[in-house]
């Protein structure tokens, strides 16, 4: 079933509609009463907090890739079936080095700032990073965090958007590349995570943190010559799972590369398919590793869900690639000129027979999808039937890429059927699923996604009753918010 929007028709081809959703937001703006069409259900009480990368003009340089510009927090407030906005860079080290002096303080994805040659060297023996946490954003402990794949995550007040720094959490994240997509033990709260240690030989470092106390246990470790880039991971009730794929960052050609002019870690990035991938299975509790097993080579920023089956295999479902060329498609220049060819992404479930060692992979859904959210409260770690997430349909040069996608959908992960969401000329952002306060369907809610329309180069808060997958609502902003990637509702 698909349904969709009724829509005037627009003028703009797909690299025109990207374009636009790409354009650099440096206004802070504060809407109190967001004109509303449609109602909102009189249960939603809260805030929607997401993040996009808004600018990358670094003064003296441009930053090169879409995961680099500096990062800008989106507040939706939303009580009584009202909407209030407001929008604010995070004053970061980065920040301030941009607006203030010009040029960038630190290295980004993709962009290394114009460094002296003593300062390049420099940065060899003592790596400098970002703090322009511009991935996702978390509440933990009662503090909201904005994060990125660096260990410094930075605390902000969702009410005021106002800076407040780094977080304490940043000292006990034991290695220097990490995750913006902790998971939250389900039985004790914990943040579970990992990180890694970067050195001549490598070491992925699973831990889980007392958000209270900060008390840090590393609680399994995953040795590797280099660094295995992963974005996201698995747990279930007994299990952390890490897929290592074959994409890998050379350590030390990126030590050597630290003497080039301009280019990130993301010109360090190797495609090893020969490696195939790895399903790292841990016990969550005493770390045992419950199973290694080998699978072939493809590579996933996004895990969906995970869960145990009662004839006891692990099911794990992810967004997945062929290869990892999508992380290099995503340079903003090609993306802004339309000449980016985006691979196309696909929901697959692994099973995986831990007793065995082998896993059966098979695709999950007909359409393509990324930036999926589920009702995580309820079933994260364990059995779901419904994702939300980001998709495309395929009209765009590079047809099947639903990053940076053109309509949502709502997929159905036992039967594969699916409903759509979409409207020409628009760009949906990653819908965030809200449940109703007391629901017993696991769909009886909202989805909240923030759109980019092209055709008026504004954006609205879209709001789609989550059980029929039909708007409810939308709140249109004076102003557009550039495509980003995750957000939070904090009730
Ligand atoms: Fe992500």
């Amino acid at each position: 079933m698909a349904t969709t929007s009724p829509s005037m028709q627009t003028e703009l081809d797909g690299p025109e509609v990207l374009r636009r959703g790409l354009r650099e937001q440096r206004a802070e703006i504060a809407v109190d009463d967001v004109p509303l069409k449609g109602q909102l259900p009189p249960w939603l009480t809260g805030t929607l907090v997401r993040l996009s990368p808004s600018r990358w003009d670094a003064g003296d340089q441009q930053m090169r890739h879409w995961f680099d510009g500096l990062a800008m927090l989106h507040r939706f407030g939303i009580r009584d079936g009202r909407v209030d906005y407001a929008n604010r860079f995070l004053r970061t080290k980065q920040y301030r080095s941009i607006t203030e002096e010009g040029h960038m303080a630190t290295s980004e994805f993709g962009t290394d700032p114009c460094r002296t040659l003593f300062g390049r060297v420099m940065t060899m023996f003592r790596p400098d990073f970002t703090d322009n946490a511009n991935v996702n954003v978390v509440k933990l402990a009662g503090e909201a965090i904005a994060m990125t794949e660096t260990p410094i995550p930075m605390t902000f007040d969702p009410e005021t958007l106002e800076t407040i720094g780094v977080s304490p959490w940043a000292e006990h994240v034991p290695g220097m590349l990490t995750i913006a997509h902790p998971h939250a033990d389900p039985v004790t709260g914990d943040l579970v995570s990992f990180a890694t240690e970067i050195s001549r030989h490598c070491k992925v470092n699973v831990y889980r943190m007392d958000p209270q106390t900060r008390e840090t246990t590393v609680i399994a470790s995953i040795p590797d010559p280099k660094i295995p880039y992963m974005h996201s991971f698995a747990i279930t009730e007994r299990h952390v799972i890490l897929v290592t794929f074959p994409l890998v960052i050379d350590q030390l050609a990126m030590m050597k590369g630290a003497l080039k002019r301009g280019g990130g870690v993301v010109d360090h990035f190797r495609w090893e398919p020969e490696r195939g991938s790895t399903f790292h299975v841990f016990d969550r509790e005493t770390g045992e590793q419950r199973a290694s097993i080998a699978g072939p080579a493809f590579f996933s920023f996004h895990h969906v869900n995970a869960f145990e089956r009662e004839d006891g295999r692990v099911v794990v479902d992810l967004f997945a690639y062929e290869d990892g060329s999508i992380v290099e498609a995503l340079m903003i220049e090609d993306l802004r000129a339309g000449t980016a060819t985006l691979p196309g992404a696909e929901l697959r479930r692994c099973e995986l027979d831990l007793d065995a060692g082998t896993v059966d992979i098979r695709p999950l859904a007909d359409p393509n999808a990324e930036l999926g959210r589920i009702d995580y409260a309820r079933h994260n770690g364990r059995p779901y039937r419904w994702l939300y997430a980001v998709s495309s349909q395929g009209t765009r040069p590079g047809a099947r890429e639903a990053l940076l996608g053109d309509q949502l959908v709502k997929i159905d992960v036992e039967s594969g059927a699916f409903s759509a969401w979409h409207e020409a000329g628009c760009l949906p952002s990653e819908p965030v699923f809200v449940a109703r306060p007391g629901g017993t369907q696991e769909d009886d809610g909202v989805a909240l996604s923030v759109v980019l329309d092209a055709r008026s180069e504004t954006s609205f808060l879209l709001a789609l009753d989550a059980a029929t997958f039909t708007e409810i609502a939308r709140a249109e902003l004076p102003q557009h918010v550039p495509l980003g990637f995750h957000g939070a509702f904090f009730s």
